[in-house]
């Protein structure tokens, strides 16, 4: 790959998908990408910066969904569903008791392991849920994913990974050496694509955002303009929930820590300068709902 592959592959990776790659991931891009080269019978990356460049929009995207890291897994980190079950719900279930409806918004999904953890942890509590309406929207930039989220299918290893035993038992069922998330958990999740450098606001508003470990990839200004336009989709008595590397401290006032929760953020009131998407075209809101 020569300077110029290396620079039009960042540009075109930061325009895309928001990656913010530094001057020395050459070695990244060539893992990732040789092999996509060879599969399209390509001998090498300058092959392939050619065929991004005479405008084919298929290779442009999966370029860009092989250069996302797509590494999850079930209740990742505890501490945020530790929030989501000691903090969150028991706000949210006083708060909304009169209009009895909850939505929630996985903002980098992934294969599922999130969303899926999430509605494990509110069937938990159906009891107190009982007649509510329950919306939790999964959505990603990478199809092949969000396809992989929609079946919930994984694994021996990775229903190892930070899936509680009991839980297994209780929400899966288990066909050879794979196991299915049970379908009452899967309806409980829609799918949706969705660029976040591109709008979101017809998703309209959200009690509870998790968008964990993904705008760590991404450069400042992005990851600000993305916070401006989340604390617009968050309800004004909602939560955001980060990954354990990510912060809003010291990039905007939009978002506010909520007191010895790490991770846990309230929309502040503040309003932001600019809250214009980074780039593209509209989404259309999301109707159904699953009911208790
Ligand atoms: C490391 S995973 C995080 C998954 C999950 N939130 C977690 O914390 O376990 C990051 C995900 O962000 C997605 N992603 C990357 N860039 C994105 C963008 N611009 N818009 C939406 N999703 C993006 C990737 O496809 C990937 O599935």
């Amino acid at each position: 790959m020569t300077p110029p592959d290396y620079e039009y592959l960042r540009k075109l990776l930061r325009d895309h998908s928001g990656l913010d790659l530094s001057a020395d991931k050459q070695y990244l891009i060539e893992s990732r990408l040789l092999p996509l080269a060879r599969k399209a019978g390509l001998p090498g990356i300058s092959e392939l910066v050619q065929k991004m460049k005479s405008g084919s929009a298929s290779t442009i995207s999966q370029v860009v969904e092989a250069m996302t890291t797509n590494e999850t897994f079930f209740f990742r980190d505890k501490v945020p569903f530790d929030h989501f079950r000691e903090s969150i719900m028991p706000e949210i279930i006083q708060a909304r008791a009169g209009r009895k409806s909850i939505r929630i918004w996985c903002a980098a999904g992934s294969t599922g392991q999130e969303p899926y953890s999430l509605a494990m942890c509110l069937k938990e509590v159906s009891a107190a849920l009982a007649g509510w309406r329950v919306e939790i929207l999964a959505t990603d930039l990478s199809q092949e994913v969000l396809e992989k989220s929609k079946a919930g299918i994984y694994s021996q290893f990775e229903v190892q990974r930070g899936l509680p035993i009991q839980m297994l038992v209780k929400y899966f069922k288990q066909t050879g050496e794979l196991w299915q998330v049970n379908a009452d958990i899967r309806a409980m999740v829609q799918h949706r694509q969705l660029n976040l450098l591109h709008d979101f606001s017809q998703l309209g508003v959200f009690d509870v955002i998790f968008c964990r470990n993904v705008l760590i990839y991404f450069d400042q200004d992005t990851k600000i303009n993305i916070f401006n336009r989340l604390a617009k989709a968050t309800e004004p008595d909602g939560f955001l929930v980060l990954g354990a590397a990510e912060t809003v401290v010291g990039l905007t006032d939009v978002f506010k820590p909520y007191p010895e929760r790490r991770g846990l953020y309230r929309p502040s009131g503040a309003r932001a300068a600019s809250a214009k998407p980074a780039a593209g075209a509209a989404v259309p809101k999301v109707a159904a709902m699953v009911g208790f």
